[in-house]
């Protein structure tokens, strides 16, 4: 038995591979370098819904459907009161997603990929007391989805930083959300349903949750000379450090290297974020020192969270919005495991040990 299932391979995948030895991240054929920050997220969306949706011919096609989807979706917002405001934004959106029609063909789909670049800004926007922007169908995902939280329409870079993001989280093997979605779309329950619990794994901080606190311990940290010994400190009360380790890594997560490059091509434009930068990268190497004495035969290292929270921070979200948007960028993934788990047609059912007590007598 593996209480994790570290060991269990539960399914045959065309659509990305974890080198965890290595530090390789396939995505559809490309390695990340190849694809973060070379190509938008439309086009890598596109590219993992290949030969499983139903016929979209080329990115281009593919994109101005999903412009037309993020309009399909917007008037979802209108059911953004002031109970769903007093939740946190990733339940907010799980909420508006779960009012989307469960179904398996292309149009469902398209709506559940538009579903949190659209509600998240207007959600987000609404707790402000602004009025949501609605989605400008021909501009790309990145750039809309900053426009409807802003209200500015983005310089190229900021655009292309978000981008970068969501290409680089759109899809990681068979991580806990996106095995949860293929679990949802092996009962045959529908696309919506395999979305919402993708949406409802990812929030955990183990998984999707950690990058909100590690602003926050940034903030407690405040100055890069005090990060070690406020690593030692959480460390001696038990806590984990988020952003840090990884079941599959045993290296460092190639997508902490995208990001951080992302982050500090932002850095060049930005009068807050060198600062930000030199006390992550402080505490980024404290923390591999302390984790290091403390662990020897575990080399434990930054993981994708550590530089999101940067790059989420920079470009204007709330740190309890960041688990949100990378809803947004795996999304992708979630949608296209479903599909081909769906194609496979068989229920993933696997069995337990019973180790409760055995009925007094049995007649
Ligand atoms: N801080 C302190 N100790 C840690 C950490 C950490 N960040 N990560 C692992 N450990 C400890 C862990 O408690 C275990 O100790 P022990 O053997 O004494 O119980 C040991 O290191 C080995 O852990 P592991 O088996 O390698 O870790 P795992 O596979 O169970 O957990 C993890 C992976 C990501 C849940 C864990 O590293 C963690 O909790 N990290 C902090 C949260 C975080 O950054 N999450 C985002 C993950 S990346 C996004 C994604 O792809 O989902």
């Amino acid at each position: 038995m593996s209480q994790g299932l570290d060991d269990v391979i539960a399914a045959e995948t065309r659509l990305s591979s974890v080198d965890g030895a290595r530090g390789i991240l396939v995505v559809k054929g490309f390695s990340l370098d190849q694809i973060a920050g070379r190509k938008r997220f439309e086009e890598v969306a596109h590219l993992l819904s290949e030969g499983l949706l139903d016929h979209l011919p080329d990115a281009k096609a593919f994109a101005a459907r999903l412009g037309a989807a993020r309009e399909a979706v917007y008037p979802l917002a209108q059911y953004i009161d002031d109970a769903l405001l007093a939740l946190p934004p990733m339940d907010g959106v799980r909420a508006l997603t779960a009012r989307i029609e469960d179904g398996e063909d292309v149009a469902t789909a398209l709506r559940l990929l538009a579903a949190p670049a659209v509600l998240l800004p207007a959600f987000l926007r609404r707790r402000r007391g602004l009025a949501p922007i609605p989605p400008a169908a021909t501009a790309g995902h990145a750039a809309d989805m900053l426009h409807m939280l802003t209200g500015e329409v983005p310089a190229p870079d900021v655009a292309g930083a978000l981008d970068t993001y969501l290409v680089t989280v759109a899809d990681h093997g068979l991580n806990a959300s996106t095995f949860a979605a293929r679990v949802v779309a092996s009962t045959w329950s529908g696309l919506t349903s395999s979305v919402l619990a993708g949406l409802a794994a990812l929030k955990g901080p183990l998984h999707g949750g950690a990058p909100g606190p590690i602003i926050a311990m940034l903030d407690g940290i405040g100055k890069p000379e005090n990060a070690e010994s406020w690593i030692e400190d959480a460390l001696d009360r038990g806590d984990r450090l988020m952003g840090f380790g990884h079941r599959i890594y045993k290296v460092r997560d190639p997508r902490a290297d995208a990001l951080k490059a992302a982050v500090k091509r932002m850095s060049a434009d930005s009068s807050a974020l060198p600062g930000r930068l030199k006390l992550a990268e402080a505490v980024e190497r404290a923390a591999l020192k302390v984790l290091h004495a403390r662990k020897p035969d575990r080399p434990l290292d930054v993981n994708v969270e550590f530089y999101t929270a940067l790059l989420l921070e920079a470009l204007g979200f709330p740190p309890d919005a960041f688990t949100a948007v990378f809803a947004t960028g795996r999304t992708a993934g979630w949608i296209a495991h479903a599909r081909e788990q769906r194609l496979t047609g068989r229920l993933i059912r696997p069995q337990s040990i019973y180790v409760g007590p055995e009925p007094a007598e049995l007649v």
